[in-house]
């Protein structure tokens, strides 16, 4: 029954957007210098790093501003819906907040874009040598990252809905392989009091704070493959909060979002239509070939903690000069299409390439890690690996095999800087790729791992630059560039 309503107001949102879209056109809207303030060639006019990719995105809010000052005679449901007085009150006051949010969300792009094109500021701003800049340069464009933190702390703020019951709702798996999922959540209902505001009014973007993998555990019938009581409940929960609230269709969920670490988040968020094409979705599984769109949404490191820990040989970084015997490294299950390319090719091939599937039992994965240089990371049934991140605290280069795979915080930094990405076409010759990677280059990935580190710590509670933090500078990222006003 669902279907229909979300239909109805699908064609809707489709009929508004096509409609602005003309509008713009004939306003010549598309022409205007303001509105790309990120394009790339801004920033490359001045200096030679890449831009933090902020994209550009027409909100739906933009567009019903448009629908207004146009004086069209198309009704939209957000129109129609402001027709009732009750409602038409509440928009007034939502309107004249949205006005200062939006004000101060023009001020931080402005202050992030003359960060990111003055190179004076480069140094300065980042507290660094401006001979590390040049070298550690892990970041896409660390001027522009480090003034968008700051804008971040100083402006962003997240409305928790409070809707949904315990376990699925406001808790999460908090060990195992899909712990960044609880660990979110608790650190955003729990902690986090500097982003968080209780004032719906005053919020950048709406969290909906469910638990897919808790949903799988508790409402999943093991061994069905039936996937319709995960969405049956983020649908209900989407059609609460919509209903309940203005917020949702106001912006038909863009400024919404929702976190999800477990291999089917993609499939849960296909309940509602517009959850999936317009709503910011965390996922581990970031595959673009299944709908991943990197300019929305935001990919999720998987970290595995077993019973709650990271593995306690990892939490140090080494020596820079401990001697890693091995090329490189892998063990694990043949899950997905990669993996048994990879070990049918490798397993007890090369002394070099330790590459196992299982490992026997008196052997240590975490010794392995330590000892080789490249740590290989294929992906499994989905497409991120935990030994990413595993990787990155072993200081072993990760070699990505991975297809149509978005990594984390790629809108910041530069995985080239710190990894290797072989085609998956080349695992035939993964020893001669990885043993020409001259001694200097490598020297240099290190360093970026060394560098990025931090990025990837999880903390209890969060730290400044920690994964949490950069988790909600990517959804701030996505935020910023979505113009309400
Ligand atoms: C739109 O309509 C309002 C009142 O109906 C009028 O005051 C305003 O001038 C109109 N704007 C345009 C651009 O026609
Ligand atoms: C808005 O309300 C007015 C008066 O109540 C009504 O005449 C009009 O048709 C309504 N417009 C829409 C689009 O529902
Ligand atoms: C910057 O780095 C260079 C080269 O490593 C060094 O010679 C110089 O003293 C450093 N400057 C500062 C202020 O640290
Ligand atoms: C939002 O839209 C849906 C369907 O279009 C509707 O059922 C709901 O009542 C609306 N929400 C509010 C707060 O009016
Ligand atoms: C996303 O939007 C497209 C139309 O652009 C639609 O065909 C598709 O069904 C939507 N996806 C979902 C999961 O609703
Ligand atoms: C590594 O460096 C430390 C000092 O930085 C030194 O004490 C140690 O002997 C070195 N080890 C090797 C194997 O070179
Ligand atoms: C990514 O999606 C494509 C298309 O559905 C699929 O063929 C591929 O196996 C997926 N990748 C992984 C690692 O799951
Ligand atoms: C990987 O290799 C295949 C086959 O050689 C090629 O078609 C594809 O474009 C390559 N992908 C990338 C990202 O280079």
């Amino acid at each position: 029954m669902d279907m229909k309503l979300y239909g109805y107001s699908f064609l809707h949102c489709f009929l508004i957007l096509l409609f602005i879209f003309f509008i713009l056109i004939l306003s010549g809207f598309f022409n205007s210098t303001s509105f790309s303030i990120f394009s790339r060639s801004n920033f490359q006019s001045s200096i030679s790093v890449p831009a933090v990719q902020l994209q550009t995105l027409v909100s739906h809010s933009d567009q019903i501003h448009d629908v207004h000052s146009a004086n069209s005679s198309y009704t939209s449901p957000v129109n129609q819906f402001r027709n009732s007085t009750a409602i038409r009150k509440i928009s007034k006051l939502i309107s004249r907040e949205e006005e200062l949010l939006e004000q101060g969300l023009a001020r931080a792009r402005a202050s992030i874009r003359k960060a990111g094109t003055s190179s004076v500021i480069v140094s300065s701003i980042a507290g660094v040598n401006r001979s590390d800049v040049d070298r550690v340069v892990v970041y896409r464009n660390r001027a522009a990252f480090y003034r968008s933190y700051l804008e971040m702390e100083r402006r962003f703020k997240v409305y928790v809905y409070s809707e949904g019951d315990l376990p699925i709702v406001h808790d999460g798996p908090c060990k195992d392989i899909y712990t960044i999922e609880g660990r979110f959540i608790q650190e955003m209902e729990h902690g986090a009091r500097r982003f968080r505001t209780t004032d719906p009014r005053r919020a950048h973007v709406y969290f909906m704070p469910f638990s897919v993998t808790w949903m799988v555990k508790y409402l999943y019938k093991p061994l069905t493959y039936d996937l319709t009581p995960l969405r049956q409940f983020v649908s209900d929960y989407v059609r609460v909060v919509s209903t309940k609230y203005p917020f949702w269709n106001r912006t038909c969920g863009a400024d919404h979002f929702m976190l999800a670490c477990h291999d089917w988040g993609p499939h849960a968020s296909r309940a509602n239509p517009f959850l999936y094409n317009t709503s910011i979705r965390v996922l581990c599984n970031a595959n673009t070939s299944e709908g991943f769109n990197p300019r929305k949404d935001v990919s999720l490191p998987e970290i595995h903690l077993y019973n709650g820990n990271f593995p306690p040989q990892l939490l140090s970084p080494p020596p820079a000069n401990t001697s890693r015997p091995y090329l490189a490294f892998f063990a694990g299950g043949l899950h997905g299409p990669i993996r048994p390319l990879l070990v049918n090719q490798w397993k007890d091939r090369d002394s070099d390439l330790r590459v196992f599937e299982y490992l026997p039992k008196d052997l240590d994965y975490y010794s392995f890690m330590l000892q080789s240089k490249f740590c290989l990371c294929p992906s499994g049934h989905e497409v991120a690996s935990p030994r990413i991140v595993e990787a990155i605290y072993a200081e072993c280069v990760p070699v990505i095999l991975s297809n149509y795979y978005v990594l984390p915080f790629s809108d910041v930094l530069r995985w080239d800087a710190f990894s290797v990405q072989v085609n998956v076409s080349e695992i035939p010759r993964l020893k001669e790729v990885l043993s020409s990677v001259p001694e200097d280059k490598y020297k240099n990935l290190k360093e970026g791992l060394r560098a990025v580190r931090r990025h990837f710590v999880l903390n209890q509670p969060a730290k400044r630059f920690d994964v949490f933090y950069m988790i909600l500078h990517s959804i701030w990222l996505r935020r910023i560039n979505l113009r309400l006003a």
